[in-house]
């Protein structure tokens, strides 16, 4: 019995340490998703006046990686790219994998949001076209980390269209270290015309329109 209250006391204050530092790592994702506030919002719904993506709820992972490459101007740096070239010198002020860290968590727990709809396609042809979509992002636009695909279910319409455009005219995964990009860039080429683009994203859509949003996670 003795020993059973020693083991407990001595679990209980390791239990008790590791979750300080849970804590803090929350804090400092909060502090610094200040800077990033002034564009992405509050609870990361974007700015489509300025070209701003919602990120809310985008897994750490991803965060973490694009984050990465627009430090490394991997991203974000070709001189067409004006909404690119806003992002980087952001991505700049996290300095650390910490701090970087602690960001990509803070985004991935915001409170859940639902885009609204601003692109008008033809989700009917739209499915059609996912097909050639689905093997990595997944029948419902909810991604795949094994392969880096992200979850594009949750970005908002337009700026899917935005970035296969991107894909297409080079302004994205223009460099070849882009690994992840260079696949997505010849997905993208296969489309078949501007108004794929549309149709596609319209259909990418529907697949968090019909579900209500989720409940408030904390
Ligand atoms: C001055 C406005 C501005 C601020 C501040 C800003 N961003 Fe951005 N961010 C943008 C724009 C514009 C884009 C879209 C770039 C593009 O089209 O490639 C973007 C894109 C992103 C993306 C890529 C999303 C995706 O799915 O492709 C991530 C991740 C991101 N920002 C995270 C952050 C984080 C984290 C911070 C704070 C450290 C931050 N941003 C601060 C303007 C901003
Ligand atoms: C071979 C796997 C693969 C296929 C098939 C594929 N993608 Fe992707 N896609 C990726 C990867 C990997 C990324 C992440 C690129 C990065 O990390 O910069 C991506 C990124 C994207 C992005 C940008 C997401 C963001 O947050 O900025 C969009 C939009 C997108 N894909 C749409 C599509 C559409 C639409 C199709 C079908 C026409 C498609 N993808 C087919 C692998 C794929």
């Amino acid at each position: 019995m003795k020993y059973c209250i020693a083991l407990f006391l001595v679990l209980s204050s390791v239990c008790s340490l590791s979750a300080a530092p849970k804590m803090q790592k929350a804090k400092l994702g909060k502090t610094l998703y200040e800077t990033c506030k002034v564009c992405h919002g509050a609870n990361g719904e974007g700015n489509p006046a300025i070209l701003v993506p919602g990120i809310n709820s985008m897994p750490a992972w991803y965060i973490k990686s694009t984050i990465k490459k627009y430090q490394n101007g991997i991203r974000g740096a070709h001189p067409d790219d004006p909404a690119g070239l806003r992002m980087r010198p952001l991505s700049r002020h996290l300095k650390t994998d910490e701090q970087i860290n602690a960001v990509a968590n803070y985004i991935e727990h915001l409170t859940p949001y639902k885009n609204p709809i601003t692109v008008h396609g033809d989700a009917e042809r739209g499915k059609t076209l996912y097909m050639t979509c689905l093997a990595c992002h997944g029948p419902e636009g909810q991604g795949n980390p094994v392969l880096k695909a992200p979850p594009i279910k949750l970005l908002p319409d337009w700026y899917i269209v935005s970035q296969l455009k991107k894909y297409r005219n080079g302004q994205r995964a223009s460099s070849l270290k882009d690994v992840e990009g260079q696949q997505m860039k010849a997905m993208a080429m296969t489309l078949p015309d501007e108004q794929a683009l549309s149709d596609v994203a319209a259909y990418i859509s529907t697949f968090t329109q019909s579900a209500p949003a989720k409940a408030a996670q904390h």
